[in-house]
């Protein structure tokens, strides 16, 4: 019989010690790279409510639904009322909190690579155990799918000149569309469609939901790439919008007045 070897686990070891010989920093790396970029560019458009975020039919998805307009001021931005929601979403979600784990946290950096801090507590303790209301912002994330495609289709209807349609209009549909995604492959919606049953086939009630289940399911599978195709898109959504907005870009379309 071979004899049991004692091997002493990476993260015994210390920060960044691994038997790993690939490259495994690439990834942490570019998602580092990647949250900084985006959310750091959808931070910054929070605020910056003085460059033109609207014209026509389009208003960009960061200010959607648009509540408060007249209560913008220099450290109030009328995005701050709605965007508590989606961030929520996004800072609970379990992909993301995946990435920044092991992107920023560097806790662990990588499978079988040592962590950044000893005595690993999971989510178990206080603060992260506050990760589990991802649950309750899906609840809110799921009122957002449906306001983000009444600004897509408002994107086809001008306030002035009536329907038609441009390159703006048909961003904005990709970007209700991706955001419907990220939020229909959500793991707390798979949970709660289709958790907490033991046998599917009980019912006709639970025979649907095992209908949904499946769909959620394989949206699920692909909840990266969800994740990240939104997070993308509604940066460049918004950039978009601003560029036609402030007269740097012109939009292809049927209406004449921009
Ligand atoms: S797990 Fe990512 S949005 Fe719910």
């Amino acid at each position: 019989m071979a004899q049991s070897q004692a091997v002493t686990a990476p993260h015994r070891l210390g920060f960044l010690a691994t038997l790993r010989v690939d490259r495994w920093w690439l990834e942490p790396a570019l998602v580092l790279a990647g949250l900084g970029l985006f959310f750091g560019y959808l931070t910054v458009s929070i605020f910056l409510d003085s460059w033109a975020f609207e014209i026509g039919p389009y208003l960009s998805p960061v200010y959607e639904p648009k509540l408060a307009e007249e209560f913008a001021a220099p450290w109030f931005s009328p995005a701050m009322l709605i965007v508590w929601g989606p961030v929520g979403f996004r800072a609970t979600c379990y992909y993301y909190r995946m990435a920044y784990y092991r992107s920023i946290f560097l806790s662990p950096p990588a499978c079988a690579v040592g962590d950044a801090l000893p005595g690993y507590t999971g989510e178990s303790k206080f603060p992260f155990i506050i990760q589990n209301v991802h649950r309750f912002f899906m609840y809110v994330a799921l009122v957002f799918v449906p306001l983000l495609w009444i600004g897509a289709v408002r994107g086809f209807h001008h306030p002035d000149e009536g329907w038609g349609m441009g390159l703006g209009s048909f961003i904005l549909v990709l970007n209700a569309f991706l955001l419907m995604m990220y939020t229909f492959s959500c793991h707390s919606l798979r949970h709660f469609v289709g958790g907490g049953l033991d046998c599917f086939s009980q019912s006709a009630w639970t025979r649907t939901r095992k209908s949904v289940w499946d769909w959620v399911t394989t949206f699920n599978e692909r909840h990266r790439v969800w994740a990240w195709a939104s997070l993308i898109w509604i940066v460049l959504t918004d950039l978009y919008i601003r560029l036609v907005a402030n007269g740097h870009i012109t939009d292809p379309n049927t209406w004449s007045s921009f």
